[in-house]
């Protein structure tokens, strides 16, 4: 019994790590990515927009990872899901930012660290 309990804790432990691993906190290539896509885009915008993401975009269905689509996906997705949401196109568009960014392969992350 005290093993299925066990097994039960570790299982619920690694879901969580899964979840919060694919929503990923903007980290510093990330605010220098951002902020040469869209000049003056702070490190608090794309936290904001994560958050807004988090907060709008969970109840009907899962969280989707933004490595899951394209920049221009996204563009689509956020526009069409914002009228779902019922959300602002202010708050609409730092959610597009935090999600084109998180999305960037690290490759292009790194680059743009390295040029500025
Ligand atoms: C009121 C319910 C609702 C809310 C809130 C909502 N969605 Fe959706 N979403 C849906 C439904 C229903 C579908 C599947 C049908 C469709 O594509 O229209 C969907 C599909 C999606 C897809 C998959 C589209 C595809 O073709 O692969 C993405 C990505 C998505 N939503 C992102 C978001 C984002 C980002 C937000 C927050 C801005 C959001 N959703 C908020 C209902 C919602």
């Amino acid at each position: 019994m005290k093993s299925i309990v066990a097994v039960g804790f570790i299982l619920s432990l690694s879901i969580l790590a899964a979840c919060a691993g694919s929503i990923p906190v903007p980290a510093e290539h990330h605010d220098r990515w951002a902020a040469l896509a869209w000049p003056g885009t702070t490190h608090a915008d794309l936290i904001e927009g994560r958050r807004l993401y988090i907060e709008n975009c969970s109840g009907c269905h899962g969280l989707k990872s933004p490595m899951d689509y394209t920049e221009n996906q996204w563009k689509e997705n956020v526009s069409e899901m914002r009228q779902r949401a019922k959300i602002k196109e202010a708050d609409s568009q730092l959610i597009l930012k935090y999600l084109i960014t998180a999305a960037q392969k690290s490759d292009r992350l790194d680059t743009a660290a390295m040029t500025n």
